[in-house]
């Protein structure tokens, strides 16, 4: 049975206070959802220690939104493994697009923050997906199979989510048609050894179109940014129909 998996990335949005004020009511619309839904919320890096406090003996999960590949050293401005699990976080996104494209983040760097993330015992989001130029030009399999060719190396598959977000789609509005994106979830599964991978749509999910998208068989949860910024928002999303 493979996991379902209801992800926030709030990127860079929400102060301490902010956060806590979406916790509040966030948590207050989550007493009807189904068990066998994870949620997660995917927060700056200053929120994780007040959320993680608030959190605790929820059914909330906290994620981060990045690690660093070494447990310490001389990398300013990263955030190390350690330095996550001391304050309960569960869930890291690596490789985001917005990483590969404004931060260098490559294939090779990719994998080595997922082997960082499961050596510490985080589950990873693997985010995957083209571009619309690539898309256009009919290379959307080809790109997708290539990063994960390179970004799965070495990797345990039973401790890991993806995430297909088109890159054309991410906070533009414009979503991904659900039969196409969850017939590219299917060819992301039968490239993976493993069959039980929770394998996330990402790309202007909204409480208006969430019901349609988790209704394809491939799908398996979304990945969700502006409209997770709204606590009331974000919990029609986990409690979809
Ligand atoms: P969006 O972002 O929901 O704002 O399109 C999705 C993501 O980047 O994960």
């Amino acid at each position: 049975m493979r996991k379902i998996v209801l992800a926030g990335n709030w990127k860079m949005h929400k102060t301490q206070a902010e956060s806590l004020e979406f916790v509040q009511t966030f948590l207050s619309q989550l007493e009807q959802t189904p068990a066998q839904r994870t949620v997660v919320l995917c927060a700056p890096f200053t929120d994780l220690g007040i959320l993680a406090e608030k959190l605790r003996d929820t059914r909330v999960n906290l994620g981060a939104q990045n690690i660093h590949w070494e447990d310490q050293g001389a990398y300013t401005g990263e955030i190390s493994g350690p330095m996550l699990t001391e304050i309960g976080i569960q869930y890291v996104v690596i490789g985001h697009s917005e990483r590969r494209e404004y931060f260098g983040e490559t294939d090779k760097t990719v994998n080595a923050r997922l082997k960082a993330a499961q050596k510490h015992g985080l589950i990873p989001i693997l985010c995957v997906g083209e571009t619309e130029a690539q898309r256009a030009n009919g290379e959307t399999e080809s790109h997708i199979s290539s990063q994960l060719d390179l970004d799965l190396i070495g990797i345990d598959q039973s401790q890991l989510v993806i995430a297909y977000e088109p890159i054309w789609a991410i906070g533009t509005g414009k979503t991904c048609d659900s039969k196409e994106a969850n017939r590219v979830i299917g060819l992301i599964r039968s490239q993976l050894s493993n069959q039980d991978v929770p394998i996330q749509y990402g790309g202007s999910v909204k409480p208006e179109n969430i019901d349609e998208i988790m209704a394809q068989t491939e799908i398996d949860g979304v990945l969700v940014g502006g409209a997770s910024l709204d606590a009331k928002g974000f919990a029609r999303i986990v409690n979809y129909q």
